[in-house]
């Protein structure tokens, strides 16, 4: 049995359905002045009839759980929804349906899609080992191999001891630094396309922000993890869209019936499957000439000096600088690929979606980002947010973590 997170205005969990949230955001511009709107897009599009395949699917799923499945309210319906748009809207639809705890089956697969905070803490948190990821581990180790998301135990537990020393105070307080440069890519991009718009007359702007925050989280994670700078805020990276390609193939093998790329000749013979491969081909070459150029300058160290680094004066100051570095860590590069694609993939959606999340709420309570506002002017005033400075920042951390829901 999987468990899926699913994203919601009032949780802050993250999610290995791979969701494009349903909001978009529109930006009135005047001069000096913008006025910020979201608007979600209606999920109220009519139902899409049971078909053939619907019946079928679900009578496969009564038969292999010999007709008991369990007492949480089943997703039913036409299963055929989740191919033809982004599976958050099914996924959504099924939630004002049934509640936030509820089974999603359909052919073989079986999966608890949670959107209540309290009952994911429960299972992430509280009882982590009483719970498998099911075929999610399976769909994601392809991409993953046995990164900290769909590793074994045994691996799971290990890298953990390895990879946990690299969160230090030193290399956090150099993040926020980084945070904040690539942070100002994206504030200059919004800046010239407000000032593109003004000396056109002016008019709505529609800014997908989500796509806007994936690439800022993007080109982080690229420069925290590896120390490599995808642009991404600005131009389109062959290596980033490799990374969406293959998202984009694991959300189409979470949804599917039957495993048919795990057929001996699939992965030639089918063009999505080619495609896949290559995307991968793509994602791996980078990955393997920065491991191999971070071990050609290798300066082992033991972990209490590399944590006492001068941060602010080496030119990398990144997670896979630290792995490789460090003393008695002599980690082959497969696990090491493995966990820096990890990183890359389960850092940047749920980063992008939890800010769209947080700015949509924002947007349609102009007495929360007020207050927001007050609180980030009264902390930073003029200067660039630190690692101290941003734990100052209680409104704006509570109002991203709560979603706004509870204010
Ligand atoms: C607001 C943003 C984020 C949210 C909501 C979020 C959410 C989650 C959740 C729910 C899990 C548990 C998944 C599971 O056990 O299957 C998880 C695990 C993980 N996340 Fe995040 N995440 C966020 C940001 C990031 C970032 C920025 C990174 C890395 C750059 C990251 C890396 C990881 C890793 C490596 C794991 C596996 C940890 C382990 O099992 O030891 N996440 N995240």
């Amino acid at each position: 049995m999987a468990v899926v997170m699913l994203q919601l205005p009032q949780v802050i969990s993250g999610s290995l359905t791979l969701p494009r949230t349903s909001s978009s955001t529109y930006f009135s511009s005047r001069k000096n002045c913008s006025l910020i709107k979201c608007q979600s897009t209606s999920t109220e599009e009519p139902k899409t009839k049971r078909n053939l395949v619907d019946n079928a699917s679900n009578l496969l799923t009564n038969l292999l759980s010999g007709g008991n499945l369990g007492s949480m309210p089943i997703a039913e319906g036409a299963v055929s929804d989740l191919f033809s748009k982004p599976l958050f809207f099914s996924l959504y639809d099924w939630f004002i349906e049934h509640g936030s705890v509820y089974k999603l089956a359909f052919g073989p697969k079986s999966f608890v899609v949670v959107s209540d905070p309290i009952v994911a803490r429960h299972i992430l948190r509280e009882n982590a080992f009483s719970y498998d990821k099911g075929v999610l581990a399976d769909i994601l180790e392809p991409i993953m191999g046995k990164g900290l998301i769909p590793a074994d135990l045994d691996t799971w537990r290990q890298r953990r001891r390895v990879i946990a020393p690299a969160f230090h105070a030193l290399f956090l307080e150099t993040m926020v630094k980084l945070f904040t440069e690539c942070s100002e890519r994206t504030v200059s991009k919004f800046e010239n396309i407000f000032e593109t718009n003004g000396s056109l007359g002016g008019g709505t702007i529609e800014l997908d922000l989500e796509a806007e925050f994936s690439s800022l989280a993007l080109d982080i994670i690229g420069l925290g993890v590896f120390n490599y700078d995808f642009g991404s805020v600005t131009k389109e990276s062959p290596v980033i869209k490799a990374v969406y390609g293959t998202l984009f193939e694991a959300e189409h093998r979470s949804t599917f019936y039957v495993p048919y790329w795990k057929l001996p000749l699939a992965r030639w013979l089918v063009p999505r499957q080619r495609k896949f491969q290559s995307d991968l081909k793509v994602i791996n070459d980078c990955l393997d000439g920065l491991i191999r150029n971070a071990k050609e300058t290798r300066q082992e160290t033991d972990v209490e000096k590399l944590q006492q680094r001068d941060y602010s004066n080496v030119k990398d100051a990144s997670l896979l600088r630290f792995l490789v570095d460090m003393r008695g860590a002599d980690v082959d590069d497969r696990q090491l690929r493995d966990d820096l694609m990890t990183m890359l993939i389960a850092g940047h959606e749920t980063t992008a979606a939890v800010l769209t999340w947080a700015v949509f709420f924002l947007a349609q309570n102009p007495s929360k980002m007020r207050k927001a506002q007050e609180e980030v002017n009264s902390v930073l005033g003029q200067g660039r947010p630190t690692f101290e400075s941003v734990k100052e920042l209680v409104y704006v951390t509570g109002a991203i973590m709560s979603g706004f829901s509870s204010n």
